[in-house]
């Protein structure tokens, strides 16, 4: 029989097509009038009233003299509140099951569908995120509301009847655990802000959310468009700020749960936090980074090795949890590769994001310059810089531009950590070593993404066995996860599961209650 197919039947957005004119210009039109209005005013959003007050500024990654939002962020007061709020609001939502709450969010994915061109707007001056980037961000967002909206029907709107014993009636059902705390990473400011709330929505939760500091428009957006569609004003607030804010949002008594993506060193401090609080012992579902690689055997095609690394390693600026850290290239086709991914990156076109002819945008902001330039320093001691794409000296001084970086490690021993940016790693093997370097690697602890380009079934076998990820590409890019189609998340440091945007998400944020009736 053929496989099942897993997971609600529902379609994929279809996204805007680049390739068309007329797309082109009205993305055009739409960035056009969104740059003229800039800065934009946010504050955190609780029970649907703006906050005001005294407002920072938060500037563009693609030119550091554009201020694209002036944002208040939230005190100590209007976490208090939005929990408050949200937790009044916890009963009747849970209550109304799930087909009635998909409903809702399959009206909030039409409406953000409907308004992707401004929402790419957003993304290119506060994200940096190029056009292609931008229309996959926008998709995934929309997929993510329309899956967890399947979900919610399918298992959320009836209980299962379970077996039993005559005379016995035992049936399970899922049910929302009360207030969860969304805290979200820049990367992806839309469809993770956007995955995380719909699931804990979904489940019948309600929500206080936080986006990461450097993106706080988008999510104030995204929020404002939620209400719109139709969302009732207490169930999801929004409280901008830093890590100050999520952790008095961690610490909150009314927390029933929490949700977060970022970095393996917050996830583990949250952790701790919620270990130490008194009371309910909480969930947390934490997807982080990884120290992703590829291997490649000498029954490789160059061409689709030297296309898909350019795309993993250095698409988006090498901003994804997924991207390429480190490639395994065989001693005997490792010239012939290298020499052809210097090529390649020369061809590579820095620039304004919005430009249609943009390859790499910027990195975020001057923290993660400062940090991929040290590594850089590092590297020029202690491996060998290979090549560097090119990057003018006008692009440089006008934003937060790193060129990307081709370095060759002496051995795996200096790749402790991930390096979240345009930077990939070369390790040349002999066929002899192989077993030995994929147990170093997976000694490190990682768990996210694993690419391997080989034609030999043997091969493919081998790495898998050794080094254990949560999302394993063969013969292709390695990043991209598309929601029901590939359900992303790690293991390890990467991640606790389950896996976003598939088949087992939503229950993490749910309680399982079965009863028992003996008639
Ligand atoms: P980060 O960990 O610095 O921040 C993530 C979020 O946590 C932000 O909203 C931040 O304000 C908040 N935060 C910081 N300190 C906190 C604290 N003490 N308590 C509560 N919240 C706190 O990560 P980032 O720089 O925004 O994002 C990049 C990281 O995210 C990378 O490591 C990347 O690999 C990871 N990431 C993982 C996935 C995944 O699905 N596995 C997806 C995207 C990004
Ligand atoms: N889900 C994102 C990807 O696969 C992080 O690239």
């Amino acid at each position: 029989a053929p496989p099942r197919l897993y997971g609600p039947h529902r379609d994929n957005s279809a996204g805007v097509d680049l390739s068309q004119k007329g797309v082109r210009t009205m993305l055009a039109d739409a960035q056009n009038h969104f740059d003229k209005a800039m800065p934009y005013a946010c504050g955190p959003i609780i029970s649907g009233k703006v906050k005001t007050g005294k407002a920072r500024e938060q500037a563009s990654p693609v030119d550091s003299s554009v201020i694209v939002s002036k944002v208040v962020e939230a005190d100590e007061a209007m976490v208090d509140a939005a929990f408050t709020a949200a937790h009044k609001a916890f009963d009747a939502w849970d209550r109304q099951g799930g087909a009635a709450r998909a409903m809702i969010l399959r009206k909030i994915a039409d409406v953000l569908e409907a308004d992707t061109g401004r929402f790419m707007a957003i993304l290119t001056r506060e994200g940096g995120k190029t056009l292609n980037d931008g229309v996959a961000e926008v998709r995934e967002a929309v997929d993510f509301l329309r899956y967890y909206a399947a979900e919610a029907e399918t298992k959320f709107s009836h209980a299962d009847r379970l077996p039993g014993p005559a005379g016995e009636t035992n049936h399970m059902e899922l049910a929302g655990k009360g207030v969860f705390a969304c805290i979200s990473p820049w990367n992806f400011p839309l469809a993770i802000f956007t995955g995380q709330i719909a699931a804990a929505l979904a489940a019948g939760n309600t929500v206080v959310a936080k986006p990461a500091e450097q993106t706080p428009l988008v999510a104030f957006e995204t929020i404002k468009l939620f209400q719109k569609a139709g969302l009732p004003k207490d169930v999801v607030q929004l409280v901008p700020g830093d890590g100050k804010v999520g952790a008095l949002m961690t610490g909150h008594p009314l927390l029933a749960g929490v949700a977060f993506t970022g970095s393996t060193e917050v996830a583990r401090i949250i952790n701790r936090t919620l270990a130490s609080r008194d009371g309910a012992i909480l969930p947390l579902i934490a997807e982080t980074g990884g120290l992703n690689a590829m291997f490649v055997d000498t029954s490789a095609l160059k061409e689709q090795v030297v296309d898909d690394v350019i795309l993993s390693a250095f698409g988006s600026a090498g901003q994804r949890c997924s991207a390429l850290r480190i490639i395994f290239l065989p001693r005997e086709t490792s010239d012939g590769l290298i020499e052809a991914l210097k090529g390649a990156m020369d061809a590579l076109t820095l620039g304004d994001p919005a430009d249609p002819a943009t390859d790499v945008g910027p990195v975020i902001d001057d923290e993660a310059l400062g940090m991929l330039t040290a590594h850089e320093s590092r590297m020029e001691r202690e491996a060998t810089i290979l090549h560097r794409a090119p990057l003018s000296d006008a692009l440089k001084a006008q934003g937060h531009y790193f060129a990307p970086l081709l370095v060759e490690l002496p051995s795996l021993d200096v790749a402790d950590r991930e390096v979240f940016g345009p930077i990939l790693h070369v390790v040349r093997y002999k066929r002899a070593d192989l077993p030995k370097l994929a147990a170093q690697l997976a000694g490190k602890g990682y768990g996210l993404t694993l690419g391997v380009h080989s034609r030999l079934q043997r091969f493919l076998d081998s790495v898998r066995e050794a080094v254990p990820a949560g999302n394993t590409y063969v013969n292709r890019n390695m990043t991209g996860a598309v929601v029901g189609v590939q359900p992303f998340g790690g293991e390890g440091l990467s991640g606790t599961g389950p896996k976003a945007g598939g088949p087992h998400y939503l229950y993490r944020f749910a309680a399982e209650r079965v009863v028992t009736i003996n008639i």
